[in-house]
């Protein structure tokens, strides 16, 4: 099992490219049995739910149904979702993908929508039989759910996945049971859970190491003032961030609309000040951007004043959503937090916001959930 993910991160190990890491190495075990489980894995033939019966009342499925994946959750920087694409690299199945959760939700309610339109009584056979034709094997990155139209469809959804044969990775900074907490109905998604729990391996990856935080070290994560000197420390976290990972946007669906990422790799993003606070986005797309990424790189934030008063309100905005959210923030500004806000009315406001900048900046951020 040559390219299985054993092999790959014992010789990323050896050759130094990684740190040793022992409850990376647990987790690398789960993986390469999924691996070889899914060399020569054909699915069982769907079984048809029958027309009108919604099924998720009574048993999910059968009792000895087999293992249909992983699901790896722990605290931020631990490696999920480092070990989950080199897991998905070399995954023995040609049919394949590995999405954001929150994209592929995005897609599951375009094709639900899109189904009801054609007049489908139940949409979900539809979309889940598409689904299972473009992969066998799905990886998702940042499982959570935060939406109440999601939290009621993801029941049905994934027992019509699993009920086709798919295999499901997941990494996500919750266990099953924590997922929709406080959410509304929550009652009616409590099934899905179940769901997960026994067609799901649940495993913690839980090492004392947040490796973006290592990674980083004591480089200074707020670097002032901008100029090139800036400019090549951000570049610099950037790379200690991401380690080479491919980057790729991310488009986020936000109140019926989409708001683009342009830049995300290894759970970070990258963005110019201008991209995110010049542009028409409010507390809702900041919130999802925040709950989006585990680390934000952000350059160029200015000074502000009355002639950019718009702009500084919505970096408010922002820096509370990512801040809610326990995100890494590393920028580039054109002062000190507490130099950013002269005057106006939006200088009271912004005391918070440089407080919170210097919290953020502290050793202890993020704070451990
Ligand atoms: N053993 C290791 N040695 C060196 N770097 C590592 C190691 N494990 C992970 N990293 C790096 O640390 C960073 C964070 O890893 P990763 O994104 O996989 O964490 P995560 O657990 O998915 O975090 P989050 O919960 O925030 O999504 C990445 O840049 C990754 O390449
Ligand atoms: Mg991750």
């Amino acid at each position: 099992m040559a390219d299985g993910p054993m092999s790959r991160y014992r010789a990323r190990v050896a050759e130094g490219g990684l740190v040793a890491d022992p409850a990376q190495a647990l987790a690398v075990e789960k993986l390469q049995l999924l691996h070889q489980r899914l060399d020569g894995y054909t699915p069982a033939r769907p079984r048809r739910v029958a027309r009108g019966l919604l099924g998720f009342g009574r048993k999910a499925a059968k009792p000895d149904a087999p293992l249909a994946g992983l699901y790896l959750y722990g605290g931020v920087g631990r490696g999920k979702s480092m070990l989950m694409d080199m897991f998905f690299e070399g995954a023995p199945v040609r049919r394949k993908r590995r999405v954001h959760f929150h994209g592929f939700m995005q897609e599951i309610q375009a094709g639900i929508h899109a189904a009801r339109m054609s007049g489908v009584d139940d949409p979900l056979p539809p979309v889940c039989d598409e689904i299972a034709e473009g992969a066998l094997l799905l990886c998702f990155d940042e499982f959570q759910v935060e939406d109440i139209a999601d939290a009621m469809i993801l029941g049905r959804l994934f027992q019509g996945l699993f009920q086709r044969g798919l295999v499901v990775v997941a990494t996500s900074n919750r266990h099953p049971d924590e997922l929709y907490r406080n959410g509304l109905n929550r009652q009616s998604f409590l099934p899905f859970i179940a769901l997960l729990k026994e067609r799901l391996d649940i495993h913690a990856l839980e090492g004392p190491t947040d490796h973006r935080r290592r990674a980083l070290g004591a480089r200074d994560v707020y670097v002032t003032p901008l100029g090139p000197e800036a400019d090549a420390a951000i570049e610099a976290a950037w790379s200690a961030l991401t380690q080479g990972a491919r980057e790729a946007p991310l488009d986020l669906r936000v109140q019926g609309r989409s708001v683009r990422l342009r830049r995300v790799a290894a759970g970070a993003a990258r963005a110019d000040f201008a991209e995110l606070c010049g542009a028409a986005l409010g507390p809702a797309d900041y919130l999802a951007i925040a709950n989006a990424v585990s680390a934000l790189v952000l350059e160029n934030v200015p000074c502000f004043d009355r002639r950019n008063a718009t702009e500084a309100k919505r970096f408010v905005t922002l820096v509370d959503a990512l801040y809610e959210a326990r995100v890494r923030l590393i920028c580039s500004a054109a002062a000190p937090p507490d130099l950013l806000h002269g005057e106006g009315d939006v200088a009271f406001a912004f005391a918070r916001t440089a407080s919170r900048l210097i919290e953020m900046q502290g050793e202890g951020w993020p704070p451990a959930s």
